[in-house]
């Protein structure tokens, strides 16, 4: 399972990849907004951080603006990922891109019918939001196990599953049991995965009693 981290707060991306667990980056017109940054700086900055996938969201809703858009924003790096909405225009956009060798991310992905447009369309990637479907009283994790399930039915399917919009821990681990390629994580859903009350009372009682020996190891 790949972990990426949904920030465009560069400082954040930095000391996360520091812990060797980062394999991507991904953004939104909303994430690029609370950076304060100009989106072309950010992204290139990112992309010297983490070598793996960062996405960069098109702002523009018709085809021919997507793609003028698409082609700034892969020129920043090599691992630039465009990002396209789930519209006709932005699944003929990754029809066009993905054809070009370009990888893609359609976000805004909320039915396993618009997932398979996206698998058609050639995505590297498809991005359902479960924590926006479980606020309006719908189970996003249940369309994670829906399209997961329908991509493994055919093989020219290669479009990976990547789990946006996730808010908590259990949402990582319902992706994972259901074999979900990748989750894309807030950086504070990212450091709660590594709490446990045990884990710190333990260590406290390890570091006490080691203590007590006087000893050391280096
Ligand atoms: O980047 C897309 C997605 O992860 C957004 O999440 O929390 O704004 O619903 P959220």
């Amino acid at each position: 399972m790949k972990f990426f981290v949904d920030t465009a707060d560069t400082a954040e991306i930095k000391a996360l990849a520091a812990s060797g667990l980062l394999d991507g980056v991904t953004t939104n017109p909303s994430l690029i907004a609370k950076s304060g940054r100009k989106i072309l700086d950010v992204i290139a900055e990112i992309c010297e951080i983490v070598d793996g996938p960062v996405s960069a969201e098109v702002a523009a809703t018709d085809y021919d603006g997507m793609m003028r858009e698409a082609a700034v924003l892969r020129a920043i790096a090599h691992n630039v990922t465009v990002k396209l909405p789930l519209t006709p225009d932005g699944l003929r956009a990754c029809r066009m891109l993905s054809g070009e060798g370009v990888m893609t991310n359609v976000t805004l992905c909320f039915s396993a019918a618009q997932a398979i447009l996206a698998a058609k369309a050639g995505a590297t990637f498809v991005s359902p939001f479960v924590g926006r479907l479980d606020d309006i009283g719908q189970d996003g994790m249940e369309l994670i196990d829906e399209i997961v399930t329908i991509y493994d039915n055919y093989e020219d399917f290669d479009t990976q599953v990547l789990v946006a919009s996730v808010r908590n821990p259990i949402h990582v681990t319902a992706a994972a049991k259901i074999g979900a390629h990748v989750v894309t994580l807030p950086p504070n859903v990212l450091r709660m995965l590594y709490a446990h009350p045990l884990t710190d009372k333990g260590l406290a009682a390890f570091m006490a009693d080691w203590a007590a020996t006087g000893q050391t190891i280096a």
